[in-house]
């Protein structure tokens, strides 16, 4: 297979356009075969759900040409799970997951050439999205809905790949109690750009959001979940209700647990345990792992003792692990990889 002339080394995390992508339409109540496209523009009726009422959801994983030569995909049962609860909170119809991960695997073999070479540090970003394409004007589900995968050749998400980043924690909220937190539709992205934007303009890389009801817990950032290293070795992540149950974050904190031996825990973290641990990541399919150095929370600039120019050293043999399990340089657990 003949890899695109592409500079791969130097890709950022941005949309380039790939030669197909899949389409599948819902209709009287049934979707279609779906297909292949070359064709990346969509045309819906202005007054499409999508449009009016933000009626979306959407997945992100990744493919990887492993040291042998082949070309994987990172755990896509997981995300059509994901995908699943996503559509039935927002009133969607199901794509049924086994056919899911065949139009993955599909649009993958379409695009091989824009699979990055092994070695380059760079990927195959995929994104599965479903959107109310009937149209609606009083507020209630669409009933006609468009089923699409798009690809696109990725590198870091953060500039500057793995130098530790800084961020502050947010004046704003990104998920209310029992709302749509944890599930990925386009509506919680949307109303976390004001966030984002205003992070950017003061100097941070991103946003730790805390809980709603009571600003006490940690939750999430606008695109990725929280590890902590305590003192002592043990691997921390939040447990919350709204925030989305990271795939990337499930499987730290199994190799956490099983290749390095750590003890991993699911739990509350309230922001004032935050200048207690001794190392800080962000994790999700885009950050893969991103240390974080300090933590902004009310005038105090909390900076973990990992520093503000390497990696924590548990951070990094988590790093390591996980994408030498996703490159196939070190041996997965039976399913987390499957083979285009
Ligand atoms: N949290 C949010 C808000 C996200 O958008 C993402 C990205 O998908 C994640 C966490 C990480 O999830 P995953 O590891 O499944 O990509
Ligand atoms: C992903 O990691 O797949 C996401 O969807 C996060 C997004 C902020 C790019």
């Amino acid at each position: 297979m003949e890899k695109k002339n592409i500079d791969w080394g130097n890709l950022g995390f941005g949309y380039q356009q790939t030669d197909y992508r899949f389409v599948s339409n819902y209709k009287n109540g049934a979707w279609d075969e779906g297909t292949l496209t070359t064709d990346a523009n969509i045309v819906i009726n202005e007054c499409a759900g999508v449009l009016q009422y933000a009626q979306t959801v959407f997945e992100g994983m990744k493919a990887y040409t492993t040291e042998d030569g082949r070309t994987v995909v990172f755990r896509p049962d997981l995300n059509a799970e994901r995908f699943e609860n996503s559509a039935r909170r927002l009133e969607m119809p199901v794509y049924d997951k086994d056919r899911f991960v065949e139009a993955v695997k599909k649009t993958v073999k379409a695009n091989e050439a824009y699979v990055p070479p092994f070695g380059t540090g760079a990927t195959l970003y995929i994104r599965p999205y479903m959107f109310g394409s009937s149209p609606v004007i009083g507020v209630k589900p669409a009933e006609e809905y468009q089923f699409r995968i798009l690809t696109t050749p990725v590198g870091p998400y953060f500039k500057g790949g793995i130098k530790p980043l800084t961020i502050r924690v947010s004046d704003f909220d990104r998920a209310a109690p029992h709302g749509t937190g944890h599930i990925k539709a386009g509506l919680n992205y949307a109303m976390s750009l004001h966030a984002i934007v205003t992070a950017h303009e003061e100097g941070y890389d991103e946003n730790m959001y805390l809980d709603a009801a009571s600003r006490t817990y940690v939750e999430e950032t606008g695109g990725a979940n929280f590890l902590f290293v305590t003192k002592d070795g043990t691997v921390v992540t939040p447990k919350s209700n709204s925030i989305l149950p990271s795939i990337t974050r499930r499987s730290l904190m199994y190799v956490a647990e099983h290749y390095l031996g750590l003890k991993a825990e699911e739990r509350e973290i309230p922001i004032e345990e935050v200048r207690e641990f001794a190392e800080c990541g962000l994790c999700g399919t885009a950050a893969v792992i991103s240390p974080v150095g300090r933590v902004d929370y009310k005038g105090e600039q909390i900076v973990f003792p990992s520093g503000m120019s390497e990696m924590g050293p548990i951070t990094r043999k988590l790093y390591e692990t996980l994408t030498g399990i996703q490159m196939g340089r070190i041996e997965a657990p039976e399913g987390w990889l499957v083979e285009i």
